[in-house]
């Protein structure tokens, strides 16, 4: 039984290969990276893979039977990617993929869903088991908001009253690892979210808690959001993408009470104020 996860070397993959590590014998375990030479540190073996380069991913995924796919993070650019590696899972003879998507791929008002839904419909198409692990929001979105508020006395974005059903990548890495390890989950569909949501003026209430001071959230206008973002120095189109992801929010689609990711880890969720409280000691 060989499990592969690709993109092991970012922050959601280094977390799912520490979760199955618990799980599974780390000789089970591969590590699908761009450099593997950054993997040397994990205890596991890694092979070279590129989405983005075809001819590595044939002999990256031989003998593989269980791949987890991670999303890539070149918004615009993913679907083309994650065809390449379906593609190559579907040669090499891949039994089941879990791929990272976005809560309610098929109905959410974010921008950011269309290339998970593009994905989700290869997947199915693919003839291949699949698991789609549909995650809400990673409240480490919000660390720079949260030094950003302490810093300017006041948090801002565009989320309105939205309900944010954020919880910690740890979270959603270990329920990766659990639909990896164990059995059950094939061409299962599972909403992963927080247990507890809050809105942005709570998230404000939060910060003001623990910095000791009053800071107010403040709600912007989505395209003044984004100038601010980018006046921070993010590039023009992923400040516009951050700024219509809290609009998405506003309409509630990073909200979700079904409590499914608690399910599967055997755990409530990690909640926005552990964030909070390790940023801002
Ligand atoms: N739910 C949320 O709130 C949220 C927030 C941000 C992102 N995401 C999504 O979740 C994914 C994982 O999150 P993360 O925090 O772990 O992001 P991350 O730290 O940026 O990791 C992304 C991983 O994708 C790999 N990758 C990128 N392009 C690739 C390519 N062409 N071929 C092979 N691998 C490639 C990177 O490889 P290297 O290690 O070589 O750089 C890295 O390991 C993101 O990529 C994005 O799709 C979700």
């Amino acid at each position: 039984m060989t499990i592969a996860i690709t993109g092991a070397t970012g922050q959601l993959g280094r977390l799912v290969v520490e979760s199955l590590k618990t799980r599974v014998p780390a000789g089970e375990i591969l590590a699908l990276v761009r450099d593997p030479a950054k993997a040397a540190d994990m205890g596991v073996a890694a092979r070279a893979a590129d989405y983005t380069q075809a001819e590595t991913l044939g002999p990256a995924l031989e003998g593989v039977d269980t791949l987890l796919l991670i999303s890539g993070n070149e918004v615009g650019q993913r679907l083309p990617q994650h065809r390449a590696v379906i593609e190559a899972a579907q040669a090499a003879g891949v039994k089941r993929i879990a791929y990272t998507s976005i809560l309610r791929a098929d109905a959410s008002p974010l921008v950011l869903a269309d290339e998970h839904k593009a994905t989700e419909a290869l997947l199915k198409a693919s003839g291949l088991a699949y698991t789609l692990l549909r995650n809400s929001w990673y409240a480490e979105n919000y660390a720079g908001s949260i030094h950003g508020a302490v810093a300017s006395g006041a948090l801002i974005g565009s989320a309105g009253q939205g309900k944010i059903s954020a919880a910690a990548r740890a979270d959603y890495a270990q329920a990766a690892a659990v639909v990896l390890a164990t059995d059950g989950h094939e061409n299962k569909t599972y909403e992963l979210a927080g247990d507890t949501a809050f809105t942005l003026a709570e998230l404000a209430a939060e910060i003001s808690a623990k910095a000791g001071k009053t800071i107010p959230y403040n709600d912007l206008p989505e395209a003044e959001y984004a100038k601010v973002l980018e006046s921070l120095g993010l590039p023009a189109a992923f400040a516009a993408i951050l700024a219509q992801s809290d609009v998405g929010a506003s309409q509630g689609g990073l909200f979700d009470d079904g409590h499914q990711l608690s399910a599967l880890i055997g755990r409530p969720t990690t909640p926005i104020s552990a964030l909070v409280a390790s940023l801002l000691p």
